[in-house]
């Protein structure tokens, strides 16, 4: 059989980010510039990670940002005064809200305060709404950048058969949602699935978003299907590493130093039966940032017309 071909994440998001670079600069002989504000509350370590990476990126691309940081104690109403006052000021396009925040924070109410036309992650009921009748607007940054590795790869995406396993608002719903308006036929699972293996087996296109490490086995796949793993789990037990990475040196030395290793929701031994994989790290969530800077660009346009 052939080698499985690798859908390089960073490579497609470098991609993409030089495009949008190439837009801001543009909007800027027009006298605009693209702004994101990110609210990071309290000291997550992951998040604080992600929010400067982020922040990192608007830079390199020429996008305004701000980051504010306040304490794991805020209330409810005042992350509802912080966002009005975003929503209000006409340099910030986009808002993105670093989840998850702290329990005592109703966090579904915070999202829906959130100006649809500046909700860049796309999570606002508004813009839920609208990818579900095909109108112009935010979608979800990781479901999206799922479509722009399949189309920029070269592979096809209408009248296959796509199965995606795992419903959350935020990747498994959209992510179905964005491969049936490419007009593939569209089966989601979830955990009452009956008979997962033979459903997945079907599948021409398989996105697995369950957050369970190596879920999705060798027997569960088709010989030559895509395997879109959304997945970032971290092993920190040898004989885990060992199961999923039997033989893999470098994996090995990279537990070796850190004392873990990241696994997606697919065993990288069905990736070995594949047509072509997202490897894990380097594969869907290196598209992540790209798309939340697309978005922003996105926003600012149709805002500001
Ligand atoms: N936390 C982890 N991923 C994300 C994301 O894409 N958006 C937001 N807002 N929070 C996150």
């Amino acid at each position: 059989m052939n080698r499985p071909q690798v859908l390089d994440g960073v490579a497609i998001a470098s991609e993409i980010k030089a495009e949008v670079g190439r837009e801001v600069a543009e909007l800027s002989s027009h006298g605009v510039r693209p702004g994101l504000a990110v609210i990071l509350v309290g000291e997550v370590p992951a998040s604080q990670i992600y929010v400067r990476s982020k922040v990192k990126t608007c830079g390199e691309l020429g996008i305004y940002s701000e980051m504010l940081t306040p304490p794991e104690s805020i209330t409810t109403e005042e992350m509802l005064a912080l966002v009005a006052n975003l929503n209000a000021r006409d340099d910030i396009d986009g808002i993105l809200i670093q989840l998850p925040l702290p329990k005592h924070v109703d966090t579904k109410r915070l999202l829906e305060a959130v100006s649809p036309d500046k909700d860049v992650d796309g999570f606002h009921p508004v813009n839920a709404g609208r990818l579900q009748s095909g109108q112009p607007g935010l979608a979800p940054c990781t479901p999206a950048g799922i479509i722009e590795i399949l189309r920029r790869s070269g592979l096809p995406i209408a009248g296959q058969n796509a199965v995606v396993v795992g419903r959350s608002d935020i990747v498994g719903k959209p992510a179905a949602l964005m491969l049936l308006n490419e007009s593939a036929t569209v089966t989601v699972c979830h955990s009452k699935t009956r008979d997962l293996p033979a459903v997945t087996r079907s599948a021409d296109i398989l996105v697995a978003a369950i957050g369970r490490p190596g879920y999705v086995a060798a027997d569960m796949v088709k010989p030559g299907v895509t395997l879109i793993d959304v997945g970032i789990n971290r092993l920190t037990d040898a004989a885990d590493v060992q199961r999923f990475f039997p033989g893999d040196a470098e994996r090995a030395a990279t537990f070796a130093k850190r004392r873990s290793v990241i696994v997606g929701d697919i065993d990288p031994a069905a990736f070995a039966v594949s047509g072509a994989y997202t490897p894990v790290p380097g594969g869907v969530g290196a598209l992540t940032i790209a798309m939340l800077m697309h978005n922003t660009v996105k926003a600012a346009k149709l805002r500001r017309g």
